[in-house]
């Protein structure tokens, strides 16, 4: 049976066969501070977990970074490649499932990101998986950012069983109805989260509620593996 969290994979085929992409070009705010508060320096390599339709990874490889980008939909890398080659831009696509990345990624990385990908993740056993699977991929000492939907405060849930079934949704950027896979979501309060954080071993540098405009109220921790 297909994990529920690859679902994305049917919206993205959905959404470009309409000829659209789901998520705008812009980077992520908050990736931009996480950089900028490290003082990470081009030439550097970093790597992100859940790269969608490729804008936070593209956007820094156009900075002078040297960036590795995992996402587990197909559909979704094609469109990654398909969009840096026309820009020219090089990054280090790949397809795979982020609670296994050390099955497919080679080397440590000092630096990893991933913007609102563990939220799609409900199940507590595969949120465990998805943190231990970064931290896996750390080097000793190396640093993660995490940003994930909502402000922390409640918890809710999809039923994962109907993450596959068509709904209708608002297409952001052109306000077009859409029928798509509804894919999967949990928000959890921050208790939880920095609980399922240090269970996976990793220390809590700076944890902040911060909002930007593809994901509204967000949940933002730096992350250190130690
Ligand atoms: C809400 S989208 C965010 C995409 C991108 N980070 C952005 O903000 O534009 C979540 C992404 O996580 C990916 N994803 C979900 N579960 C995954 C998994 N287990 N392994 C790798 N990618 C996964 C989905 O395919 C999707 O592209």
């Amino acid at each position: 049976m297909k994990k529920y969290y690859f679902a994305y994979e049917d919206r993205y085929k959905q959404v470009h066969n309409e000829g659209l992409l789901w998520f705008s070009d812009k980077p992520t705010p908050e990736l931009l501070e996480w950089v900028e508060f490290n003082c990470i320096s081009t030439g550097s390599d970093i790597c992100e977990i859940g790269c969608g339709e490729r804008r936070d990874a593209l956007y820094l490889s156009r900075k002078g970074f040297n960036i590795t980008a995992v996402d587990a939909s197909e559909s979704a890398i094609i469109k990654c490649k398909e969009i840096a080659a026309k820009k020219d831009l090089k990054v280090n696509w790949i397809v795979a499932d982020a609670l296994f990345l050390d099955r497919y990624l080679k080397k440590k990385y000092k630096w990893v990101y991933s913007i609102a990908t563990l939220h799609m993740l409900v199940n507590d056993e595969d949120r465990h998986m998805f943190l231990d699977s970064i931290y896996k991929i750390l080097e000793p000492g190396g640093k993660a950012l995490l940003v994930s939907m909502r402000n922390g405060v409640g918890e809710r849930k999809t039923d994962i069983n109907i993450a596959f079934e068509l709904q209708e949704r608002n297409h952001m950027a052109t306000g077009k109805e859409v029928l798509v896979a509804g894919t999967s979501y949990r928000s959890i309060n921050w208790a939880s989260h920095k609980k399922e954080i240090e269970k996976a071993g990793f220390i809590i540098e700076k944890a902040i509620s911060t909002e930007n405009d593809e994901y509204g109220n967000c949940m933002t921790v730096y992350l250190i593996k130690k």
